[in-house]
This record gives structure tokens, C-alpha cells and sequence, in this order.
């Protein structure tokens, strides 16, 4: 029998005041809009392409909620012991009796050895769980999820304790994250777990965060943000099919100028072959041009705002 059970699971502690965080109009109306969700006990998911911050902000309302945050990422090999847990090694008890000298007794039993992982280390104490890329992971991997939202119950497979199941701390609670289907190697959510859950929808930012984010993350003055901004921006709209470059191309640019103190500017050479390589990884999804030519369309942008 399994009295006590073991984890090597360890919750991290994110500090709320964190410095670097943009928290522009359009940040504040998503975090309080999630907040209020959670506080009315409901899952909350944020789902949007890449770069859309929404592993930042999943991040900065964990801190805000003050409780140990757990951390998963979806991964295509979970199965329900790397998210519930498992018997993963055995344990031997042995008693050895030897209260009349000359009879010696012993008992030795060896009972296998269940460790809980992350989903029951934060539903048994009430710590936050951030899921990142949840559609990572198989629909069938997150089926314990299925009763743990609703009926606020983890069903344990035999073996964790004589119960068989473990009720949910009230305060658990859990923030989704997810890229929309159409990436690869995502599987479709399972209707009845984002039945669960309410999805809020982030897109790229806004012009005024994003160049609030590009300055607070590479230190350059807001101008040159603004210039580097405006040419993101500007190549996002000409991408038609392909990838759409995120503000992380443009802090990327950013902290690029700012490691070299070279300026953005359309007779800066190297400036120009950094946007060429930042953005121009995805040459045949840009409008009406065919591939080679996406060079001339960045130069085209770079003089538009430098
Ligand atoms: N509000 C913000 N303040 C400061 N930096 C931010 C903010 N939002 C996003 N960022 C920065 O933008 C980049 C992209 O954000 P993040 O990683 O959260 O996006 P994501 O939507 O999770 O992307 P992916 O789908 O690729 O995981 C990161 O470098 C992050 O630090
Ligand atoms: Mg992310």
C-alpha cells in the first residue's frame, strides 16, 4: 500500500513586478478581461499566431495571481502519466521484528512507486498552471482535464491511492495557450475541453505597443522604434500566404542596432541586410512579387520610413 505520495515536480515563483513588461491600453483590457475570468473560476485560453505574446501574458497574470505557477509545454509524445503521473521505479519496505531474541522475523515487500506529475502537483495545491501550446499534445493526453474543470476531480489511474481520485483545490487554476490549427504539428482541440475553457483571440499589436515593446526591449530611443515598427508593419501587409513576422522580428532588428550602435537608416547597409534576413525568410508568400524579388520590396519599405 502506498501511503504518501512522492514528486519530483517543483513549482516556480514568478515575481509580479516585472520589469520590461509593456502594459499599453490593449495589454490592460486582455489582462483584466482574463483576470475576471479566472476570478469567476474559469479556465482561460489564449490563442493567436506566433508572437503574439501570449506566453507573456499568461506569464504576468500568473505572477498577479501570487500563487506558485506550474509550467507545461504540449508535446506530441504526452501520454497521461507525463501530465498526471505514474508508477515510475518501485519502493521496498522491509520490518524486521525481533522482539523475543530468539525468533527473528522479517517482512520485506517491494510495492511500485507512484510519482505525481505536473497537472496533480497543481490541481493538490492549488498552484497555477500555464499550458503552453496545449494542441501540442494529443486530445487523448488531456482527457483528465476533461473532469478536472468541470467536476473539479483529477481521476487517478490505479495505483497513486486507495481513492482513485483527488479532489481539486479550489485554488487552481489554469491558463491555456495555443496557435491557431492551421500550424503544423498541432491537433485539433478537443471541442469538449475548449467547451471548458473561454478563448480570448490576440492578433499582433497594436501600432503604439508594439513600438512601446520594440524600445522597451532593446533600449533604442522611440524614433528609431517607431522606424523599425513601421517597416515590420508595413511588411506584414504585403505577406499574403506566408508567415507574418512577429514583433519579434522587430525587437530582433531593435536589439541588433542597439548591440552595434548602428542606426536605422536606408544608406545603412548593414541595417538593410538585417531586415533582409530577419524577414525575408519566407520569400513566395509576398503579394504579386515572385520569389527573389522580396528583397526589393523591403528596400521599397525601408525608404517609405528612413
Ligand atoms: N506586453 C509585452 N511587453 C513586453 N514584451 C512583450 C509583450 N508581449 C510580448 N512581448 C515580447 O514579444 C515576444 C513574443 O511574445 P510571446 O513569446 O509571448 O508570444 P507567443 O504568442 O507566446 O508566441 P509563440 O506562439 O511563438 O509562442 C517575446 O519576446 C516577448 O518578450
Ligand atoms: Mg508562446
Amino acid at each position: 500500500m502506498i501511503n504518501e505520495n512522492i514528486s519530483e515536480v517543483t513549482p516556480i515563483i514568478i515575481d509580479s513586478d516585472q520589469p520590461g513588461f509593456v502594459q499599453s491600453d490593449a495589454v490592460s483590457g486582455v489582462m483584466r478581461r482574463a483576470t475576471n475570468y479566472l476570478q469567476a473560476g474559469f479556465p482561460i485560453h489564449f490563442s493567436g499566431p506566433a508572437g503574439t505574446g501570449k506566453t507573456t501574458i499568461a506569464m504576468n497574470i500568473a505572477a498577479r495571481i501570487g500563487r506558485p505557477v506550474i509550467l507545461l509545454h504540449g508535446d506530441d509524445e504526452f501520454g497521461t502519466s507525463d501530465l498526471i503521473g505514474g508508477q515510475y521505479g518501485f519502493r521496498r519496505k522491509k520490518m524486521v521484528d525481533n522482539f523475543i531474541q530468539s525468533v527473528l522475523k522479517s517482512d520485506e515487500r517491494v510495492s511500485p512507486e507512484w510519482v505525481d506529475n505536473r497537472i496533480t502537483v497543481a490541481c493538490k495545491h492549488g498552484f497555477t498552471l500555464i499550458y503552453d501550446e496545449f494542441t501540442r499534445s494529443r486530445p487523448e493526453a488531456n482527457n483528465a482535464l476533461l473532469s478536472i474543470l468541470e467536476e473539479k476531480i483529477l481521476d487517478l489511474p490505479a495505483g497513486r491511492s486507495e481513492e482513485g481520485y483527488l479532489r481539486v483545490s479550489p485554488e487552481f487554476r489554469v491558463i491555456f495557450t495555443s496557435n491557431p490549427e492551421e500550424y503544423a504539428g498541432v491537433h485539433k482541440a478537443q471541442d469538449a475541453l475548449k467547451d471548458r475553457m473561454i478563448t480570448i483571440k490576440l492578433d499582433h499589436y497594436d501600432r503604439e505597443t508594439e513600438i512601446a515593446i520594440v524600445k522597451t526591449k532593446s533600449g533604442i530611443p522611440e524614433d528609431e522604434a517607431e522606424r523599425v515598427v513601421n517597416i515590420i508593419r508595413t511588411f506584414r501587409e504585403n505577406v499574403e500566404n506566408g508567415f507574418q513576422p512577429s514583433i519579434r522580428a522587430g525587437i530582433m532588428i531593435a536589439k541588433v542596432l542597439s548591440a552595434t550602435g548602428s542606426k536605422p537608416e536606408a544608406g545603412n547597409d548593414d541595417f538593410v541586410e538585417t531586415c533582409f534576413d530577419v524577414l525575408s525568410f519566407e520569400t513566395n508568400g509576398v503579394k504579386s512579387r515572385p520569389e527573389g524579388e522580396v528583397k526589393k520590396v523591403i528596400v521599397d519599405i525601408i525608404k517609405q520610413f528612413c
